[in-house]
């Protein structure tokens, strides 16, 4: 049957396939016809959707073809290039173009970009870093940053943005929406997993990942040597990779900036453990962690962050442990080797969906948004929500770990 079904928005024509669809599936797509026509479309300001099916009548277009920007922003991390390649191939999909901004907020202000086709997105997704390149640039701190962001956005021809980043390049998408209607949605990022109104963050599973398996062969020098090995971790203000990698490597303490154990304590839980014969330890520090006599230094980045792993946490840490157990202690800073390489499943997975709804989110017209998981269900959520405060560790997950303490 090549029929047509009438609807308020006028007549639509079913492609000759159609024939082969069940009854049932013929009056479920009648009702999302009825649907859609009583949608409004936000690139034609309210007026009603057309009605277009794609030649697979898997898809209905809510707009004509548009052209979406993608920035990946901040530090670099497993499952960037999974997002960037979801994005395209769903955005293609649609008729959509789709344009790379090259490192971040820096490519818009100083308009760098390079055109997405199917052949730049193929072969990403086990790919670690990001092809488009990342920086920390944060256009509210340049002179005339945001007049050229919004100037290259437009005369680029971008009718959306989809940025993917952490808290400081989602912060300046909130900003940037909230102050101009950018038409910007955003894909939460970072291995620190400290974005609120998301469950996870993509890469945060591989970096514990790495740092677990980190743990488990520093376990076999502590054991063969009788050390204290003291293993520090990123993570920035948050002790999410400490937390779950240290519970899931043993480790017999776990200091992290959100539950601050004293130095005293866990040098009591170090004795009282090789008081019971176990002549040796592990000992995870979050970079972020608060020890007296330490201060921060270093360089601040765009948006106020210091450079932590520059703090020295762990080495300070190992030399104090020594110094007051008399127990032989080595340190490893574990360092950027967690954010580099390739995304585990779990990350990949995660990442394409995200990548997924947030194109969907653009084809919708629906900006201001995050992708988000809550549960097992990918939703959204406001940028707003999401870059208003920080995720940090709960006490429950916290009294995981410090059950298995000394
Ligand atoms: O936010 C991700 C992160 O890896 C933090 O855990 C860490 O403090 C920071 O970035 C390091 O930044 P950089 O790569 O600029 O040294």
């Amino acid at each position: 049957m090549a029929g047509s079904i009438e609807t308020t928005a006028g007549t639509c024509n079913l492609e000759p396939h159609t024939t082969l669809l069940p009854v049932a599936k013929l009056l479920l797509l009648r009702a999302e016809v009825a649907e859609l026509a009583d949608a409004p479309d936000s690139k034609s300001g309210g007026a009603r959707a057309p009605c277009g099916f794609d030649s697979h009548l898997r898809h209905y277009s809510r707009m004509p073809p548009v052209k979406v920007g993608v920035l990946t922003g901040g530090g670099d991390c497993p499952g960037l290039n999974a997002v960037i390649r979801a994005v395209a191939r769903q955005s293609f999909r649609r008729g959509h173009e789709v344009v790379g901004v090259r490192e971040g907020w820096r490519g818009l202000v100083e308009g760098r970009f390079e055109p997405l086709g199917p052949r730049e997105v193929s072969g990403l997704l086990p790919r670690g870093g990001t092809i488009l390149g990342t920086s920390r640039t944060n256009p509210y701190k340049v002179d005339g940053g945001v007049e050229a962001v919004r100037e290259r956005f437009r005369t680029a021809g971008l009718d959306a943005l989809v940025a993917i980043g952490g808290e400081d390049t989602l912060g300046v998408a909130t900003r940037l929406h909230a102050e101009h209607e950018f038409p910007v949605v955003g894909v939460p990022k970072t291995i620190d997993n400290d974005l609120s109104a998301t469950d996870y963050t993509f890469g945060f599973d591989t970096a514990v990942f790495i740092s677990t398996e980190a743990i488990d062969r520093l376990h076999t020098t502590a054991e063969s040597h009788n050390r204290v090995m003291v293993v520090e971790v990123m993570g920035r203000q948050t002790g999410w990779i400490a937390v779950v990698s240290g519970i899931a490597g043993g480790a017999d303490v776990i200091l992290i900036p959100e539950h601050p154990v004293s130095l005293d304590d866990a040098c009591k839980e170090i004795r009282h453990r090789h008081a019971r014969g176990k002549d040796f330890s592990i000992v995870v520090v979050s970079e972020g962690y608060e020890l007296d006599g330490l201060d921060d230094q270093g360089d601040v980045d765009e948006f106020g962050h210091t450079r932590l792993s520059e703090r020295g946490v762990g080495a300070r840490l190992a030399s104090e442990i020594e110094s007051r157990t008399g127990f032989e202690t080595r340190v490893t800073v574990l360092g950027h080797v967690q954010r580099g390489g390739s995304p585990t499943p779990r990350d990949r997975v995660l990442a394409t969906r995200y990548g997924l709804k947030a194109a969907d989110l653009v084809h919708e017209g629906r900006y201001g948004r995050m992708a988000a998981l809550h549960g097992d269900s990918i939703v959204d959520v406001s940028l707003a929500e999401a870059t208003a405060r920080l995720k940090t560790v709960p006490d429950d997950w916290y009294e995981v770990a410090r059950a298995f303490f000394g």
